[in-house]
């Protein structure tokens, strides 16, 4: 049975998922490991787990029986992800486990900007009582402006119509509007009719500063942004004079375009010390019920993989969804993407004797990645003949 190597205090819940398969020899370490241990750490691992602080490098992905990695988060730039690849390793992720946080913190931000709570939870503090109704409003009967209707924002959609509110959203891509939603239009179009703007588009050159001076002057005067999608959404120095000016009434930020790198480093913002601004420190998607779905999606990606064969969700490898067995034997087969691959491996089988059952062949960039189920069981000889072969990558048996 394959031994499973856990690092950086992963959830229990990816635990229970590799037990209920069957898999009984689990290490788990509470933390990082520094990369002098990794070598040994990985010794005899089949499957790794790990988190954002862990880094696989090509040499440590060369670990000769590491056939799967799971990142235990969604970010996978901490793994070498082409020599990975090269080595015919595919790689897992989480994508979907904290969207409901990260929904959740918005909704909740929405409702505290538009009561202007922060500020008067601030003054309540440093002593003042000013009991006043001014500029505080419910969610209900609001519009809210969702820029970018994927998981995040389509989640964002629903939870705000069961509040009462409208809800419009811009996607650059045409998307099923969920519930009473609809779609505005343009950018500019959404601005212009949103009480409450909130962004929920992924990083990059194509959304840098698509917030900025003169998109920020299209939202209504007292209206609320919000961002936790990546910082560099927003430009923050025009954001900051729209604050300033009384334009925007306030604004929730939970990602920045310079990121602390520790806990004991302080952010630098001019928003810093701005009443009704909430700042927080990326934490949209960081909750247990999110940690506790990580676990979960991982551990049971890795089993598909370990029992299966499934690539489906793979970051780095041809995607193969789940398929029935349909022989008594399995094999995993990965080589060079060429032309003529396939018949290669398909006639190699067949010198060898065995017949194929079922067949299904995946390619992504330099590699593909081949299914077949065969009748019988396959010896050790045919499968150093495989593994042998110029074209293989890797192969394996199930
Ligand atoms: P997604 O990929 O499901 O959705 C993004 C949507 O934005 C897609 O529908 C896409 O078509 C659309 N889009 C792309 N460019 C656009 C543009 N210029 N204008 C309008 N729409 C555009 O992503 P998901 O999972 O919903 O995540 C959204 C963002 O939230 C990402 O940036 C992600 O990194 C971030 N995030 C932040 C977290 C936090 O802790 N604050 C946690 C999880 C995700």
């Amino acid at each position: 049975m394959a031994k499973i190597v856990l690092f950086e205090n992963i959830h229990p819940s990816a635990r229970a998922v590799f037990e209920a398969a069957g898999y009984t020899d689990i290490v788990t370490h509470a933390a990082a490991l520094p990369p002098s241990q990794m070598h040994d750490a990985l010794r005899g691992a089949q499957v790794a787990g790990i988190r954002s602080r862990t880094h696989l490098d090509a040499a440590l992905l060369s670990s000769p029986d590491l056939r799967v990695v799971g990142c235990f988060c969604i970010g996978t730039n901490q793994v070498d992800l082409d020599s990975a690849m090269q080595r015919g390793i595919p790689v897992f992720n989480a994508p979907f486990s904290n969207t409901r946080s990260v929904a959740e913190l918005v909704l909740g931000e929405a409702i505290l900007l538009l009561r202007r709570i922060p500020e008067k939870n601030a003054r309540v503090h440093l002593g003042h009582w000013d009991k006043s109704a001014a500029g505080a409003f419910e969610t209900r009967g609001k519009t809210l402006g969702i820029v970018g209707y994927g998981n995040i924002g389509s989640q964002i959609s629903t939870l705000a119509e069961s509040l009462g509110m409208r809800v419009i959203y811009h996607d650059v891509e045409a998307k099923l509007p969920l519930g009473n939603a609809r779609p505005a239009g343009t950018l500019n179009e959404l601005l212009e009719q949103a009480d409450v703007v909130t962004l929920h588009v992924p990083g990059g050159k194509s959304t840098e500063n698509i917030m900025n001076a003169e998109t920020i002057a299209r939202m209504q005067r007292g209206a609320i942004l919000i961002n936790a999608s990546r910082g560099t959404v927003v430009d923050i120095d025009a954001l900051h004079a729209a604050l300033k000016s009384g334009h925007l009434a306030g604004a929730a930020l939970d990602v920045f375009p310079t990121e602390p790198k520790s806990a004991d480093e302080p952010l630098a913002s001019p928003l810093i010390g701005m009443p009704n601004v909430i700042l927080t420190p990326h934490i949209g998607g960081s909750t247990q019920e999110s940690q506790e779905n990580i676990g979960r999606e991982v551990a049971e990606k890795l089993v598909r993989f370990m029992q299966a064969g499934t690539t489906k969700g793979a970051v780095n490898f041809p995607e193969l969804p789940y398929l029935e067995p349909a022989g008594a034997t399995r094999i995993l087969h990965v080589h060079r993407n060429a032309p003529g691959a396939l018949g290669t491996l398909d006639n190699l089988m067949a010198q060898h004797g065995l017949n194929i059952v079922s067949q299904t062949l995946q390619t992504k960039g330099q590699i593909g990645y081949v299914i077949t189920d065969v009748e019988g069981q396959v010896d050790d000889i045919v499968m150093t003949t495989l593994r042998s072969h110029p074209i293989t990558v890797r192969c394996d048996r199930l």
